[in-house]
């Protein structure tokens, strides 16, 4: 059965919802993906354009994957990853703690917890402000997206990595039938909580079609807004410039 909760008990229900599937969460999105995902945040974090001391805020950042992807690319950068869901960034501080331990030398990234309408931060203080899989789960698009410029300094860069409806993708069937009848089934196998992989599809086709997103984002206050398409359309990077 679909789901999708109201706009009244969205945040509650997001929270709630990444608080239990926080211990699975990395390895089911591998899964979704087929590890696509791991591609598409190497690629968010170069568009980012960062100077080499520069600093970079991850906003929704779950278990920090961009900020520790951005950390290995670029070292000499103060990156931070704010979330309002406590579980989702803990299991994201022990991923980095393992990784520390073994052979490769990656330092965790500074997490605060923090509501995206509401980002606890001072204007202009981001060369960068990153998002991945993050918009569709708020419950006010345009404010988010002004909450993420207004931190980013002039001249700095907005980047959002997230889901497109599938209506007017090549395939579209073929990823229908993937997103509403498959993804639901390994969500049951992978997490207790099933439903919240029905919530995924669910929210993926009410999120505005990518040049729908660029026009909010200039809305919001960016310039030279583009997009790049990924597996099978079903899946955008937006860049803009604040
Ligand atoms: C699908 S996960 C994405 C995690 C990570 N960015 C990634 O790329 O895998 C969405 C994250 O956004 C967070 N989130 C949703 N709404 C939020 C809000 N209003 N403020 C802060 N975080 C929020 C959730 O807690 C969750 O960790």
């Amino acid at each position: 059965m679909s789901y999708l909760p109201s706009p009244e008990e969205k945040a509650a229900y997001v929270n709630r919802m990444f608080a239990e599937i926080a211990p699975r969460y990395d390895l089911m999105n591998r899964l979704m993906t087929g590890g696509q995902d791991v591609a598409w945040r190497r690629e968010l974090v170069g568009l980012c354009d960062l100077p080499a001391q520069g600093s970079l805020l991850d906003v929704g950042t779950g278990t920090g994957d961009i900020a520790k992807e951005a950390l290995r690319q670029q070292p000499g950068i103060t990156a931070i990853g704010c979330d309002f869901t406590f579980e989702m960034m803990r299991v994201g501080q022990g991923t980095g703690e393992r990784i520390r331990n073994t052979q490769y030398a990656i330092r965790n990234p500074h997490f605060t917890q923090g509501d995206a309408l509401h980002l606890p931060f001072p204007d202009d203080a981001f060369d960068a402000v990153t998002s991945g899989f993050l918009l569709r789960n708020v419950t006010d698009l345009d404010a988010a997206l002004r909450e993420q410029v207004r931190v980013t300094k002039p001249g700095g860069r907005v980047i959002c990595l997230e889901t497109a409806p599938p209506s007017q993708v090549l395939l579209g069937p073929a990823v229908r039938f993937y997103m509403f009848r498959v993804l639901p089934v390994l969500g049951k196998l992978i997490s207790p909580r099933g439903s919240a992989y029905q919530y995924l599809p669910n929210s993926t086709r009410t999120f505005p079609e990518p040049d729908v997103v660029v026009l909010k984002m200039e809305r919001a206050g960016l310039k030279n807004v583009f997009y790049r398409r990924k597996m099978l359309g079903t899946v955008a990077i937006h860049v803009g410039t604040a």
